[in-house]
């Protein structure tokens, strides 16, 4: 078995360090290794979208990358989007508008939108949509969760505009 590299990485705003096997995915290493298991691990072929998380900011598919190629970068997951105890106004807005059920896929759902309104604060419903598709829901319709992107995006720009 090949040796275990020592990584060092900020995720959440907060640097760890760690060993992983050089062919250990990430999205192991952050449920496994660092206790992080709000990311979820669906089909592990990169068409689910369940482990998205953000990779130096965009939007990357944790099972798609290996725990070694994430060295030095800057990764954001599910745990991170909340705030001083308080959801962000993408979970709050899932919670208003019933934008989940099983929950599987929502930790991807939201850093998906995430990204979305970081790109495009104004996204229209189309642009939701085109968004959204890169991560399967089984359960809601998508319906609820189109809704709380809008309301999300919504009151981010007005918290900006205040
Ligand atoms: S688990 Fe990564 S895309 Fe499905
Ligand atoms: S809420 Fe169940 S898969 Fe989306």
């Amino acid at each position: 078995m090949s040796e275990s590299r020592r990584i060092r990485l900020k995720v959440n705003c907060e640097w760890r360090e760690s060993r992983a096997a050089p062919r250990k995915l990430l999205v192991d290493f952050l449920r496994e290794d660092l206790g992080l298991t709000g990311t979820h691990v669906g089909c592990e072929h990169g068409i689910c979208g369940a482990c998205t998380i953000l990779v130096n900011g965009e939007a990357a598919r944790s099972c798609l990358m290996l725990a070694v190629q994430a060295d030095g970068a800057e990764l954001t997951t599910v745990e991170g989007l909340a705030a001083h105890g308080k959801l962000h106004p993408l979970q709050e807005a899932f919670r208003e508008h019933h934008g989940l059920q099983c929950g599987f896929c929502t930790p991807g759902m939201l850093l998906t939108a995430y990204d979305l309104l970081c790109v495009n604060p104004a996204p229209d419903e189309e642009e939701i949509r085109a968004a959204l598709s890169a991560v399967l829901c089984r359960c809601t319709g998508y319906l609820g969760i189109i809704e709380a992107v809008k309301t999300a995006a919504r009151r981010l720009r007005e918290a900006i505009s205040k």
